[in-house]
């Protein structure tokens, strides 16, 4: 696809998702060499879905079960959320088959952006948890966008990238099948699949959150400290995350300032930021992808 290749670069399709040609190595070492728990826990996402919030929620979720002295410093205060929650694919197996895996507690607390199928194959025999979180393609859109300006230190014209997402060529993509993927998974396999999304998780915090604590085995019980969903709502806050030093001064494997990870966190962005044609475009597909699976957006 000549005309946004110089947007996107090189991509590789391995079992229908795009990967840039490193990610497809990691991909196959991770088919080949991971070993599943069952107690694992893998938080999946198509890029710019949310991932950051699910995984800073996951990780305070289980924190509150230790019994750790109030003058420790919270796990969230001294890393970023992804360097405790590595993605599988770009981080953990991106160069070995094998990566030490002695440090993670159980359970064990991975990230992916691969689609349902392929990340099934190495979890097929295992009770391993996945939550995806979904998020409205037009934001996913518009927050890629700024997240690619700060990767390229310039800013780009949306529309390449517009293209790419419609035409389901780019990272990770396509983007429809990606979220059918998970949105199928979640239906045939309710115990193990949790479909969040974004939007609901930003309209309605507290059931969100319980929800995932009940689906990950760490429910709130009765006894519990009285505002506990509200202390973990406000600790993975947008504001507070992206106040905290480590997450100003941080930066990712890939040199990725942690900083980019957070901006609006809002929805309906998108309204600022795509004409209507793009949008009548995007609502088409939606319409011609989603028809009778019961998934709307
Ligand atoms: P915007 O660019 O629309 O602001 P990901 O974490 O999957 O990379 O997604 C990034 C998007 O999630 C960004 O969206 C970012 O601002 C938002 N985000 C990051 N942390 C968040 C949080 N704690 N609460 C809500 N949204 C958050």
């Amino acid at each position: 696809l000549p005309s946004y290749k110089d947007f996107v670069g090189n991509l590789y399709n391995y079992r229908g998702c795009w990967y840039y040609p490193n990610a497809i190595q990691g991909v196959l070492n991770f088919e080949r060499g991971f070993k599943p728990q069952k107690t694992d826990i893998i938080l999946a996402s198509y890029p710019k879905s949310g991932a950051t919030w699910l995984k800073a929620l996951t990780i305070a979720l289980f924190e509150r079960l230790k019994n750790n002295s109030s003058d420790e410093l919270h796990p969230l205060q001294s890393h970023n959320p992804h360097r405790i929650v590595p993605v599988l694919e770009i981080g953990l197996y991106l160069k070995t088959s094998t990566p030490d895996l002695t440090k993670f507690s159980t359970p064990r607390v991975f990230s992916t952006h691969m689609p349902f199928h392929t990340l099934q194959l190495p979890l097929k025999d295992s009770p391993c948890k996945i939550v995806y979180v979904c998020r409205n393609v037009k934001d996913v859109l518009v927050s890629l966008w700024y997240f690619r300006c700060v990767q390229l230190q310039k800013k780009v014209d949306m529309e390449p990238l517009f293209e790419s997402l419609c035409e389901g060529v780019g990272f990770f993509g396509p983007f429809w099948e990606h979220v059918l993927s998970y949105w199928r998974g979640s239906l045939e396999y309710p115990k193990q699949v949790l479909f969040m999304r974004y939007e609901e998780m930003k309209s309605e915090p507290s059931a969100q959150v319980k929800r995932l604590a009940e689906f990950l085995g760490c429910p709130f019980t009765e006894e519990e400290e009285e505002g506990s969903v509200d202390k973990i709502l406000e600790l993975c806050s947008l504001r507070n995350l992206s106040g905290l030093e480590i997450n100003k001064s941080g930066k990712t494997l890939n040199k990725v300032p942690y900083s980019a990870f957070f901006r609006k966190g809002e929805v309906g962005d998108f309204k600022n930021h795509l004409t209507p044609e793009m949008e009548n475009k995007i609502d088409m597909i939606i319409q011609e992808k989603y028809k009778g699976s019961g998934l709307n957006f």
